[in-house]
């Protein structure tokens, strides 16, 4: 736990998620204690500990819930609003957005091609086949970030389960919110992104300067465990993004800055406020790092890795094949564990037959995703420990064959009680986060 993981009183610049955030962390040890087990494993895929195993390009089914108010019709957002959404979507988180090319020269290496897209599913969670799009009326006039709109017994709509489809709630929001997200982590009920209905999409009522579809790529950005750019300190430069390659950077930007805008001693280049993770104007920001692609991979491969998995919110082939991925723009992050240490391409999990939702056990499927992802993980821990453990003599001060023997035991015995350490954590992260019966 850091200090922008303690409790401190909301301010003005908080925007929903970390207001969210830290309703959670006050009321939840739960969840406390998944969000350090979130933080350890995204650090290890910072600091190249671990590196993502994966090659190919995933697709996360998404569920668009349009909870409207039908005394104002527009609310109810036309469907072509809805594709211009996850269209917008597609671009930004494969770094196919046109507007990529206004990145200051000095952080273009920097741009990373995410690898994630996104399809309205065509099954619901009965398996029969669906658009993907839920209406839903509502006598509410609007809703905040406390989780209505979440729940049909709030006038809201309840989510599809949360460990297979992408959840988002288009509604009317009060208080000037763009949309909010909830962090990897959290109850499984309230799990997803809410978005403004004239913040959403490029086109019906989407009104500017947010109609760049840019607040669903933020939120989904902070869904993928990203954080604010500026580590929402108020100024203070003590807490960042947990993210390298992204300037320490004081506060949020907003509108449309002039390159650059140098705060926290961050010159000559200053703040990168066209990350999609500042609060600038949607035309003003168009990228996300390696690193922050990194850091949504470490949630992918962990607390998410049921979306590696389970296409089964998908008719159709729904990802590439284990022969034939469909690579990521040559903007892999730099990898610290060599790639002989990775499992070999067989890696990529084998699609399923696009099995029904209800065919698929749900537990069988997290189960798949924990041990496929651990499995991973251990290898990569197997081949560091096995780097740093020399040859020694054995406790009897030479190194016959016994002391050799007893070597390999006790280095085993460590790996085994590490592998399954980690077999726990990530069952328990993924499994642990199904509701109470
Ligand atoms: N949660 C943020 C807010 O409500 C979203 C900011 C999105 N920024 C944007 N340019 N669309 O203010
Ligand atoms: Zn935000
Ligand atoms: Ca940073």
């Amino acid at each position: 736990m850091t200090e922008s993981d303690l409790p401190h009183p909301p301010t003005r610049d908080l925007c929903g998620t970390m207001l969210v955030h830290r309703r959670l962390l006050n009321e939840s040890t739960t969840y406390r204690s998944r969000r350090a087990a979130i933080e350890n494993r995204a650090l290890q895929y910072e600091r190249g500990r671990r590196s993502p195993s994966r090659t190919g390009v995933v697709t996360i089914p998404v569920v668009v819930h349009v909870v409207h108010n039908p005394a104002v019709p527009a609310q109810n957002i036309p469907d072509d609003q809805i594709r211009s959404q996850i269209e917008v979507l597609n671009r930004d988180f494969r770094a196919a957005n046109p507007d990529r090319d206004k990145v200051p020269e000095v952080w273009r290496p920097l741009v990373a091609d995410a690898g994630i897209e996104f399809r309205m599913a065509s099954l619901d969670p009965d398996g029969e086949p669906t658009d993907g799009i839920v209406r839903v009326p509502t006598d509410r006039t609007s809703f905040g970030f406390d989780d209505a709109v979440k729940a049909s017994a709030t006038g809201g709509a309840d989510p599809w389960p949360t460990d297979q489809y992408l959840n988002i709630w288009v509604c009317q929001l009060g208080g000037g919110l763009l949309g909010y997200a909830q962090f990897p982590g959290g109850p499984p009920q309230t799990d997803g992104v809410v978005i403004l209905h004239s913040a959403f999409g490029t086109t019906g009522t989407a009104a500017p300067p947010f109609d760049g579809g840019r607040t669903a790529t933020h939120e989904i950005g902070h869904w993928l465990d990203l954080y604010h750019i500026w580590g929402d300190d108020d100024g203070a430069c003590s807490s960042d993004d947990k993210v390298a390659d992204t300037p320490n950077q004081a506060d949020a930007n907003t509108g449309s800055p002039a390159f650059p805008h140098v705060s926290c001693g961050n010159g000559p280049h200053g703040d990168m406020f066209m990350n999609y993770m500042d609060y600038v104007d949607d035309d003003a920001m168009f990228m996300f790092t390696r690193g922050q692609a990194n850091r949504m991979d470490a949630c992918l491969e962990g607390v998410r890795a049921s979306f590696l998995v389970a296409p089964g919110a998908l008719s159709g082939p729904s990802r590439p094949t284990a022969g034939e991925p469909s690579a990521r723009n040559g903007t892999a992050p730099g990898t610290a564990v060599p790639r002989a240490a990775m499992p070999g391409p067989s890696h990529w999990p084998a699609p399923a037959a696009a099995p029904g939702v209800t065919g698929t056990g749900a537990m069988g499927t997290t189960a798949t995703g924990a041990m496929g992802t651990t499995a991973t993980g251990a290898m990569g821990t197997t081949a560091t420990a096995g780097a740093t453990v020399p040859a020694q003599p054995g406790p009897d001060g030479h190194a016959g064959p016994d002391g050799e023997v007893r070597r390999l035991l006790r280095d085993s015995e460590r790996l085994a009680t590490e592998v399954l350490k980690e077999i726990r954590t990530v069952i328990d992260m993924v499994g642990g986060d199904r509701p109470e019966a």
